[in-house]
């Protein structure tokens, strides 16, 4: 491991990553700021992408293709599906999939366009890393599905389409899109997120009240997981 890119959407979730780090270097790309550090002897560049997946990707690809980053680590904050997921609570992602994307009008499930595939897994070794990180420290972590799409989940109309039709845990507007960019470009990756809200109505005073807690969960998670990469 040479280089470690750790994405948040948010800056409200990459604040609390950034505030354990000194000598931060930014450089400017894309209309994004890339925050680069050095961390007991490890390069690690930290960026948020802005809000959804077109974002999302461009600062995946950016940190694998011009920082050359060789892990990729996502941080932040989801609506829960799974009942057992209450706000504050960790999930990380063992696979994730797009439920917004949708031909089924050509017979498609939904999720699946030609070429691609309706779930991509994350990466095993960095995924057995986090739990044992977990066991340690003894953090209460789910592993589960993220489903990830371009909207603001707050009806339980939709998030029980999603679990219905995807079988997932949480939902949430980045991490599938980040997990089509490594998959494609064979670098190993991790999604964290800390629930913010339930993703039904109410979802959007939640979200607003638990973002920065919820965000520091995952946040001084990731940390304990980066120390022992
Ligand atoms: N991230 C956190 N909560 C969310 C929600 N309800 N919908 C989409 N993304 C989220």
């Amino acid at each position: 491991m040479t280089k470690i890119a750790i994405m948040g959407a948010m800056e409200e979730e990459i604040e609390p990553l950034l505030a354990h780090f000194d000598n931060v270097n930014i450089v400017e790309f894309a209309n994004n700021k890339y925050y680069e550090v050095s961390y007991k002897g490890v390069e690690i560049v930290i960026a948020y992408s802005k809000i959804g997946k077109v974002f999302a990707s461009l600062t995946a690809a950016t940190m694998i293709e011009k920082f050359e980053c060789d892990t990729l680590l996502f941080s932040g904050v989801a609506g829960g599906i799974n009942p057992k997921l209450k706000i504050g609570d960790l999930i990380i992602a063992d696979k994730l999939c797009q439920h917004d994307l949708d031909i089924t009008a050509f017979g498609h499930p939904n999720g699946f366009v030609p070429g691609g595939s309706v779930f991509v897994e994350t990466s095993e070794k960095l995924r057995t890393i986090a739990k044992d990180v977990a066991k340690e420290n003894e953090l209460n972590v789910i592993e589960g599905t993220i489903a990830t799409g371009d909207q603001f989940v707050h009806s339980s109309e939709r998030k029980d389409f999603i679990e219905s039709t995807f079988k997932a845990d949480a939902l949430e507007m980045e991490g599938a899109s980040v997990a089509v960019v490594c998959d494609s470009l064979n670098v190993p990756f991790f999604v964290l997120r800390a629930i913010s809200d339930s993703a039904d109505g109410g979802a959007d005073i939640d979200f607003d009240e638990f973002l920065k807690s919820s965000a520091i969960n995952s946040a001084n998670y990731m940390i304990k997981i980066v120390d022992k990469l």
